[in-house]
């Protein structure tokens, strides 16, 4: 049985006093949930007070990036041990917004999840292809590279630890969801994929769908064998969506 995973991304989104209290709101409402791991991904800023707002709750915490260096003179960088020190668990990485507009390219991730996984921190991997690659019926072959340029240079111990979300970049955030067919149709794909690198173990990953996933479409997608929960933007800022969107397993 594969683990079922609802993570909140909250983007550059709330000041350090609305995202303790969004963290507050979402650990008293998690006892509601059942079954189902739930992550909080507030910015570096809140880390340490929002798993502080936590405690007492099974909710864990992720931070929504990590440097892909080790320490030193990067002004204005946090590397991934400073991310474990929070008491963070996980780290998104090579979510499309990082590499659309901060040029992050697979050489840049491929360091930035070694250096997670060597701090115990466990990568939430993002791939996902853009309109115009889906257009040109190009999206099998970009999720592909996305994942042996990274993905494939992980040992099996390193793999076994990463969480994949596959996030098709023309329904982040735009209100258009990809059909539960479309989700279905690539996270077995994705998982073939993997097999081929990593054999039965590909069985146990979990891959999350992103993009504009919201409560009243969350049950469909999550009713797909394939998808193993969702990676939730806009609708994790409001804590009973949230919620919702994990109890629609
Ligand atoms: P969205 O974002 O739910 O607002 O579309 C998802 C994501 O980018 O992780």
């Amino acid at each position: 049985m594969r683990t079922k995973i609802v993570v909140g991304n909250w983007k550059m989104n709330t000041t350090v006093k609305e995202g303790i209290q969004l963290a507050k709101a979402v650990a008293a409402a998690s006892s509601n949930v059942n079954g189902v791991k739930l992550i909080v991904a507030p910015p570096f800023t809140h880390l340490t007070l929002v798993k502080e707002a936590l405690k007492g709750s099974n909710v864990e915490l992720s931070a929504q990036n990590c440097a892909n260096k080790e320490s030193g003179a990067y002004t204005g960088e946090v590397a991934a041990k400073m991310v474990a020190s929070t008491g963070a668990t996980y780290v998104i990485l090579g979510h499309s917004e990082r590499r659309e507009y901060y040029g992050e390219t697979s050489e840049i991730l491929l360091n930035k999840v070694k250096l997670a996984l060597a701090n115990s921190l466990k990568p939430i991997f993002c791939i996902g292809e853009r309109l115009e690659e889906r257009e040109s019926s190009r999206h099998f072959e970009v999720v592909k590279a996305q994942l042996e340029e990274v993905a494939y240079q992980l040992d099996k111990t390193d793999f076994e630890k990463i969480v994949l979300a596959y996030e098709p970049v023309w329904a982040i955030g735009t209100g258009k969801t990809a059909t539960p067919e479309q989700a279905q149709e690539m996270h077995a794909y994705i998982r073939k994929v993997l097999a081929e690198k990593f054999g039965s173990k590909a069985e146990n990953t979990s891959i999350l769908y992103g993009g504009s996933a919201k409560p009243s479409n969350a049950k469909e997608l999550f009713s797909k064998a394939d998808v193993d929960g969702g990676l939730i933007g806009g609708a994790s800022l409001i804590a009973d969506d949230f919620i919702a969107i994990a109890q629609s397993f």
